[in-house]
This record gives structure tokens, C-alpha cells and sequence, in this order.
């Protein structure tokens, strides 16, 4: 039998969560809720069998509806998916997963208690190109991990209620530590806001990680050119992942600099600079978002914990939150431990 889903929230991204519920064999699109009618009645059009209401405790309320998903922005996330999980559904939220450490913590707790399936929408972690860059760091062929440098730039969209950190750090949060198995111990942030004063718009976010490692991260609404880049910097080799290049979304290159102690005397090395091959892995082509949908389901289905579990959603929060910390203080490091 197909789960019976329900989607709170049609505006930018909710269609494309409601398209892949709808194509799915494992679910079923049962219920759409938007609190903007006009939205609600797009949807409608497509999806004609699909129930539709603006007011999301009809969902909560419908023995029918296994699941929810919380497609709204953050402001809503913790209260209408901590009613979803009160009403005995497993419950699907979008990134950032909560807009504070105790809301986060309060619904982990929440869906633990009601044994139901708590997952995030940190889309990247069922991405192909991502999870081929997994593999690649675990078989050890980049060698130990020098440092990480991410650019996650594009020109808008502003939000009127989270800076540019909680929109696209969020997504390079929760990639780094996935690729990498690592947990972060500390981080820095600092930030400007160009266009409206208030809400910045750029900012860098340095994160440390065990054994001395960096991910210096960036990002930015006002870049007119979209990018999307991932770089680590290995003992072995360096990966650079460009989500924008659809066709050699990662390459690897055999370059990098090595050591040879010629004498046993440390001022007498000689640097030898390698200028190997490059190479591009083939990647499959499949929607991340599907495969995101599909694990949902899977989850549900056999109780499962997700890739990106409620836990996983904490931790990008706990990031988002000191980095707001770091930028109270003048960039102070903020610990995570
Ligand atoms: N995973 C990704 O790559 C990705 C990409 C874009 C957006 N998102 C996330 O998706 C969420 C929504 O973003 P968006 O850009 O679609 O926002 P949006 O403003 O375009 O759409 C949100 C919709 O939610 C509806 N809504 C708000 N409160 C509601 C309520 N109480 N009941 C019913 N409907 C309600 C609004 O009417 C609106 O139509 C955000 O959390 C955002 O971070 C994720």
C-alpha cells in the first residue's frame, strides 16, 4: 500500500517535493495544503485527485494521511511539524530543519517519543555527484584531508525572514560533514549586508574539524554568476566538485606538491610539484529530490532511521545558530563540542 502524504506549503519549492510524491510508486499525494489559494489551486490542476484545504490541521486530523511533509518557511517548521508529529504522522521537513537549537531538539525528542520517522530535506546528501565524493574521500585516494573550500554564490533570492547563511550555508553545512564522516568542534563566522542593512547577504564561515582540518565556506545573494563549487585539498589529491558543470560535476586531479628528505635535515628538502592526470568519474543523472522522496518512504516503510534524520538536522541547526552567535561577536570561534 502507498503512503498517503500530505504537503503543507505549494509556493517555490513545495511543487517539486508534490511532483516527486506523485511519481513515486511507494507514495501517494493525498493531501495539499497552502494558506495561499491561488497556490492551492495550481496544484490543484495537476494533481485533480489530490485533496486540497488551507488550513493544515485538516491534514492532522485525516486518518487517511500517514505523512507530512513541511514545505513552508522555517517559521512554521518546529510548530506545524511538532503538531504532525502529536497527531501520529511521520513527518518530512525542509532545510533548515527548525529556526533554533530548542525547537530542533524538542522535535528529535518528539519523534523519538511517538517512534516516528523525523527526516530533514538536506537534498544534496541524495545527490549522485555527493555521494560518489563519499566513496571517493572513504577509499582514502585524496589521501588525508589538508582542507575544504566551498562557494555557494548566486544573485538572490532574498529572504525576508534568514540571512544568506541559513539559506545556502545550510546546504554546504550538511554536505561537509556528510562527505567527510566528520563532526564539527568549532566555527567563525563574519558578514555584510550591501542592499538592505539589516539581512546580510555575503558572509564567510570558517568551520574547524578534527585533525587540524578547515572548511573555509562563502556565500552570497548579490554574485551575478551562479556557483556552486566544492573544493578538497588532499595529501594525494585534490576533488573539485562544480555542481553547475551537469556533465563532470567532479574531478579529480593528481596534482599537489611532495617532500623527499634528501639528507635528514629538515631545511634541506626538496619540493617536488606533481602534474598528473585530471579525472572525471562518470556520475549518474538522477533528480536528488526523488531519491530524497523515495528514502522517505523507504524509511517509513521499513523503519528506518533517514541519511538525514531529525539528529542531522540538529546539527546543521546548532551550526546556523553559532554562526548567529559568532556574528554577535565580532566573528568570534564558537564552540560546537
Ligand atoms: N532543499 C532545497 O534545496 C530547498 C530549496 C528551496 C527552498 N527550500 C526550503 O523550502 C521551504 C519553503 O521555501 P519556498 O522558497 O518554497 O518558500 P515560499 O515562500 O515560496 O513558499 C512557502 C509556501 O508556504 C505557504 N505557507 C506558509 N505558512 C503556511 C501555513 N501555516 N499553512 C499552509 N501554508 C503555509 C505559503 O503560502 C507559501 O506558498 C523553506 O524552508 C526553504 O528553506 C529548500
Amino acid at each position: 500500500m502507498a503512503i498517503k502524504v500530505g504537503v503543507i506549503g505549494c509556493g517555490y519549492w513545495g511543487p517539486n517535493i508534490i511532483r516527486n510524491f506523485s511519481e513515486l510508486d511507494a507514495t501517494q499525494l493525498y493531501y495539499v495544503c497552502d494558506l495561499n489559494k491561488a497556490a492551492l489551486d495550481k496544484i490543484s490542476m495537476s494533481y485533480p485527485s489530490a485533496k486540497i484545504t488551507q488550513n493544515y490541521q485538516d491534514l492532522l486530523a485525516d486518518d487517511q494521511v500517514d505523512a507530512i511533509a513541511v514545505i513552508t518557511p522555517v517559521d512554521y517548521h518546529y510548530q506545524i511539524a511538532k503538531k504532525a508529529l502529536q497527531a501520529g504522522k511521520h513527518v518530512l521537513i525542509e532545510k533548515p530543519m527548525a529556526g533554533s537549537v530548542a525547537e530542533a531538539e524538542e522535535l528529535v525528542q518528539l519523534a523519538d517519543q511517538q517512534s516516528k520517522v523525523l527526516m530533514v530535506d538536506h537534498t544534496f546528501e541524495y545527490a549522485q555527484p555527493i555521494n560518489a565524493i563519499k566513496k571517493i574521500i572513504d577509499s582514502g585516494e585524496i589521501g588525508d584531508i589538508y582542507y575544504i573550500r566551498a562557494e555557494w554564490l548566486n544573485l538572490g533570492l532574498l529572504q525576508p525572514d534568514v540571512n544568506v547563511i541559513w539559506d545556502l550555508a545550510t546546504h554546504i553545512f550538511s554536505i561537509v560533514s556528510y562527505v567527510s564522516g566528520m563532526n564539527p568542534i568549532s566555527l567563525k563566522a563574519n558578514a555584510d549586508a550591501y542592499v538592505r542593512k539589516d539581512i546580510p547577504e555575503v558572509a564567510h564561515v570558517n568551520v574547524a574539524y578534527p585533525n587540524g582540518i578547515t572548511a573555509y565556506m562563502t556565500v552570497s545573494w548579490l554574485e551575478p554568476k551562479k556557483t556552486r563549487r566544492l573544493t578538497i585539498i588532499g595529501s594525494q589529491k585534490t576533488l573539485i566538485y562544480d555542481l553547475i558543470n551537469v556533465e563532470e560535476p567532479i574531478k579529480i586531479y593528481d596534482k599537489g606538491i611532495d617532500l623527499t628528505d634528501i639528507s635528514g635535515d629538515i631545511h634541506q628538502l626538496r619540493v617536488n610539484y606533481r602534474y598528473g592526470d585530471v579525472l572525471s568519474p562518470n556520475i549518474k543523472n538522477i533528480e536528488p529530490l526523488r531519491e530524497m522522496c523515495s528514502h522517505f518512504a523507504a524509511c517509513i516503510d521499513q523503519d528506518k532511521i533517514p541519511v538525514s534524520d531529525g539528529r542531522s538536522g540538529l546539527n546543521v541547526v546548532r551550526m546556523l545558530d553559532a554562526t548567529e552567535q559568532s556574528l554577535n561577536n565580532n566573528g568570534l570561534e564558537i564552540s560546537l563540542e
